[in-house]
């Protein structure tokens, strides 16, 4: 069923093309920010609200607005490729570092490819700052039970965030 597969993955460059519109939108509000306050002077507060709008608007087309990921997430595709993973206490997100979600994020997953694994998760680091890819890894830990956060942040002692 070769086809099948071709069209999710089809609809998965058209989820990706649709959410550049919004994000693009999304960005300017943000830098311009609610009261025409530049970015960098946001209150610390406002990271919480920013990291779920990028993950809503960037990611959760393909991750799931619960971080549930797709069907079938651990069967390879015919390409080598996998489908998207989920971020809840079900997929390995939460087995990572800081600085690996860090570096998935900015520098897409084919950081990680090798002979016979190919990735299909964008790079970022041209779309969103440090701040913005620090802020969705945040909103993406609210996806995690006490066990996982607990276990990720000891890992996170070993691999924190560089920057
Ligand atoms: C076009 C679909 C797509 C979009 C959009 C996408 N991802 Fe991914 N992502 C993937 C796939 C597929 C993987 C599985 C690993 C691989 O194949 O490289 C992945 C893996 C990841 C991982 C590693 C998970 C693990 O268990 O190792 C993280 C973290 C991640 N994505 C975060 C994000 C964030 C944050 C966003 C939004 C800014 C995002 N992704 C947007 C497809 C996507």
């Amino acid at each position: 069923m070769a086809w099948i597969k071709e069209m999710s993955w089809g609809s998965w460059l058209g989820v990706a093309a649709l959410a550049a519109v919004p994000l693009l939108a999304l960005l300017y509000y943000m830098g311009a920010g609610a009261n025409g306050e530049p970015a960098s002077r946001s209150r610390s507060s406002d990271a919480g609200v920013q990291g779920k709008a990028i993950y809503d608007t960037v990611c959760a087309g393909c991750h799931g607005p619960k971080g549930e990921g797709q069907t079938g997430w651990q069967r390879q595709n015919a390409d080598g490729s996998y489908p998207p993973p989920p971020h809840n206490n079900e997929g390995h997100t939460w087995h990572h570092g800081d600085g690996t979600l860090f570096a998935t994020v900015q520098q897409g997953g084919q950081i990680f490819e090798q002979p016979g694994f190919v990735s299909r998760m964008p790079a970022y680091g041209s779309s969103l700052s440090a701040e913005q890819i620090k802020s969705v890894i945040s909103y993406i830990k609210t996806f995690w039970g006490p066990e996982e956060l607990h276990s990720q942040q000891q890992q996170s002692l070993r691999d924190p965030f560089s920057s």
